[in-house]
This record gives structure tokens, sequence and C-alpha cells, in this order.
């Protein structure tokens, strides 16, 4: 056993083609980046797509929004979730998250994370990473609960 193991991207268990996905995983994918077109961010010029499906079979995208007060900005899975839960809908059923970055997928940041586990706390929910081709080759196939095992939770606070 060699002391420092090297993963090779293709070894990644997560790892699926698109083509063996269901047909409300690829729409979602499809669904993020068509939203990524939108993606406002003059300041990274990186742009992000997300795509939320709930329980009722809705789809809620969004994408990156940066501000000039760099902190101000939002990701793209926020704009998406903020969306939904602003039309009422909390009953997250998967997201898929898509930008291009050569050397890998791009997984939700640390604060998406977190704000995504609190609508994953009675069921976790998958999550899905691709690149902007469309379709893409393959995904990264993971969940909330995965990427954030033991996330902060308020809720028992009472
Ligand atoms: N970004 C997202 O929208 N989602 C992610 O998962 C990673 C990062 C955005 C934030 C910022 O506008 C740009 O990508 C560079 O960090």
């Amino acid at each position: 056993m060699p002391r420092v193991m090297v993963h090779n991207v293709n070894d990644d268990k997560q790892l699926r083609d698109f083509k063996d996905l269901t047909a409300d995983a690829k729409e979602l994918i499809k669904a993020a980046i068509e939203a990524r077109q939108y993606a406002y961010c003059p300041y990274s010029k990186f742009k992000v797509g997300a795509a939320i499906q709930t329980g009722d079979g809705s789809i809620y995208t969004g994408c990156n929004i940066e501000n000039g007060a760099y902190p101000a900005g939002i990701c793209a899975e926020r704009t998406a979730a903020c969306k939904a839960i602003s039309d009422g809908k909390r009953d997250f059923v998967a997201c898929a998250v898509v930008a291009q970055q050569d050397s890998g997928f791009t997984t939700p940041c640390g604060v998406c994370r977190q704000f995504l586990a609190e609508f994953a706390m009675a069921r976790d929910f998958p999550l899905y990473c691709a690149k902007p081709a469309c379709p893409p080759l393959q995904v990264l196939a993971t969940s909330i609960r995965d990427l954030l095992p033991r996330s902060f939770s308020f809720l028992g606070n009472k």
C-alpha cells in the first residue's frame, strides 16, 4: 500500500454517467445549466447555476449574484432555495449545481451546505454536481448530509 493515495476522479464511487440518471435528475441538471446563463458574476467571472426540485414536482432555479460589496453576493444554490422557500416550498427533493472547473466538480460552499442542511433534517436529499456541457457526460451524485454530516441545528433548542 503506498503511503500517499492518489485518487483519480474516475475512481470516484459517486460518479454517474448522465445517461443512467433518472428522468427527474436529468431535468434538474438541465434546468441548472439553463439558469447558469443568468449568473451575475462580474467580479469572479465564475458562473454557477442551481436547481431544486420540491415535493410537488416544481423546479426552482438560481444563479450566483455578486455585488460590489463582496460579502453581499449570493450563491446559486441559496438563490434557488430562497425562491422555493418564499414560494411556500420547503420539502426539497433534489438539488443540482452546475459550474465549469477543469479540475473537478463544483460542490456547494460551506455556507450553502449549512443552509441546505436545514431543509434536509427530516430527509436527506440527493445533490448532483455537473459541468455545463448539455448533456454533461458525468455527474457527481452526492447528498446534502453526505457533504455536511452533523450540521448545526438549533431546532432541538427550544
Ligand atoms: N458560488 C456559487 O454560486 N455556488 C457554489 O457552489 C460555489 C461558489 C459562487 C459564489 C461566487 O459568486 C462565485 O461562485 C465565486 O466564488
